[in-house]
């Protein structure tokens, strides 16, 4: 109305009504709607589980009362250990709630400083950085230490978070080069090392990221052969080892130390403490002293934004001691894998094979692996479904995680329940 006492002539009034129209934009409610809908109507909508309790072997879920848990990556059982309970709330009686401010104006505390040379010491690194995830961690390395005329290689099935932070990294420093190699094909890989070497626009340095543990499929990157490829290269190696620090390897090192490694030869380690370290959250970056000095002074979502909670950082750096002070978690860790397999195999699944403590029980349809999660869980086991789009048209599957924490009642608690499945769903 205002708009057409301002133009005064018809004409103008639907021009003037059709810029209204765009001005207002489309309607958002009826748009998302549609898109909440898509999903329910494709089974693909997810609803939250509340849990009445602390994390555990066993959870109380809100109307399903107790039921046995695998679907959580509290590997080593850490995530309600009354010592690392203990540790977060002391260091919420020392630091209170927080620094209210970034690590570099006045938000580093000594518990911070603490954590990070103790992380660096597990991984076999000069330092270590802390974030308040392994998600912001990797947003904030690609985009920190590379520079345009660098390329940045990631394997295919990497986590979203790395695929999110090459994408940043690219559109904040123009003339990032990024391509994607097929999952662990060194082959592939090395052909694409050979091109770039002979590819005059990458002038700088190269870099290859995989993941340690691949959390879809369970299985691992082939570390030494990635370290010969990049050495013949001169390029750097990146691992994201949140599904293998704690779990990988006789100590827990991670993927590394399962393969006879030092954590000195992989370049620059990303990790969570959300997972087996506690579980709370936060996440690091642990590699050369030059590589954190720079995060430091450059990367932005340290630069602008909190450090990770005193009570976060306490717990997880006694998680870490426990780890490295307690090997025979990550035994009992490796011994209820083993069993865990053997059982879902003796049912007739077909898990994917590898040692690591995630085990997907292929079932091929979407809607099957929900039914069956659901089935499941009636039966008093968490198992989670993963269908199109989380992993490929056809590979829907259950992810089954294995804790230090089960007991040989948990064990048979999921074997028992899958027999009933195998029964009910062939
Ligand atoms: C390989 C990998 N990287 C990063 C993350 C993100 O970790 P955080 O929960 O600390 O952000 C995950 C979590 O699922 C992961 O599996």
């Amino acid at each position: 109305m205002v708009l057409s006492r301002q133009d005064g002539n018809g004409g103008g009034l639907v021009a003037t009504m059709l810029t209204m129209s765009t001005m207002t934009g489309p309607d958002f409610g009826a748009r998302t709607t549609a898109i909440l809908d898509h999903l329910d109507q494709s089974r693909q909508l997810k609803s939250l589980q509340m849990i009445e309790g602390p994390m555990g072997p066993s959870i109380t879920l809100r109307e399903h009362g107790e039921v046995a848990c695998f679907c959580s990556n509290n590997y080593l059982g850490l995530a309600n250990d009354p010592q690392v309970v203990e540790a977060g709330i002391e260091g919420l009686r020392r630091y209170g709630a927080g620094t209210a401010s970034v690590r570099f104006i006045c938000g580093t505390f000594a518990c911070h400083e603490t954590l990070e040379a103790r992380i660096a010491a597990l991984h076999d690194q000069e330092a270590s950085y802390t974030f308040t995830s392994c998600w912001n961690a990797n947003e904030a390395i690609f985009p920190t230490l590379c520079e345009p005329g660098d390329l940045l290689l990631s394997d295919a099935l990497n986590h979203a978070s790395i695929i999110d932070g090459v994408r940043l990294a690219a559109v904040i420093k123009k003339g990032l080069h990024k391509g994607v190699y097929p999952h662990n094909d060194l082959v592939a890989l090395r052909a694409k090392l050979e091109a770039a070497r002979a590819n005059p626009d990458i002038t700088g340095q190269i870099w290859v990221v995989t993941d340690g543990v691949f959390s879809m499929e369970g299985d691992i990157a082939d570390l030494p052969g990635l370290r010969a490829v990049c050495n013949d290269f001169d390029a750097k190696l990146i691992v994201d080892d949140s599904h293998g620090t704690g779990v990988m390897g006789k100590t827990g090192r991670g993927t590394h130390e399962h393969w006879g490694m030092a954590g000195s030869e992989i370049d620059l380690f990303t990790s969570t403490l959300g997972k087996a370290l506690g579980g709370g959250a936060g996440g690091y970056m642990a590699g050369s002293r030059e590589m954190i000095d720079l995060m430091i002074q450059r990367g932005r979502p340290t630069l602008f934004s909190n450090a990770l909670p005193s009570t976060v950082a306490c717990s997880a750096d006694k998680a870490i001691e426990l780890l490295m002070n307690e090997p025979e978690r990550v035994a009992r860790l490796r011994r209820n894998v083993e069993v865990a397999r053997e059982g879902i195999r003796a049912v007739g699944f077909e898990v994917l094979e590898s040692s690591t403590a995630i085990c997907p029980i292929i079932v091929h349809d979407t809607a099957k692996a929900i039914a069956m999660s659901q089935r499941l869980l009636e039966l008093g086991v968490f198992v989670i479904g993963f269908g199109f789009p989380v992993v490929p048209e056809g590979e829907a599957r259950l992810r089954v995680q294995i804790s230090a924490a089960h007991e040989e009642s948990h064990l048979e608690a999921l074997i028992s329940g899958l027999t009933e499945l195998k029964k009910e769903f062939s």
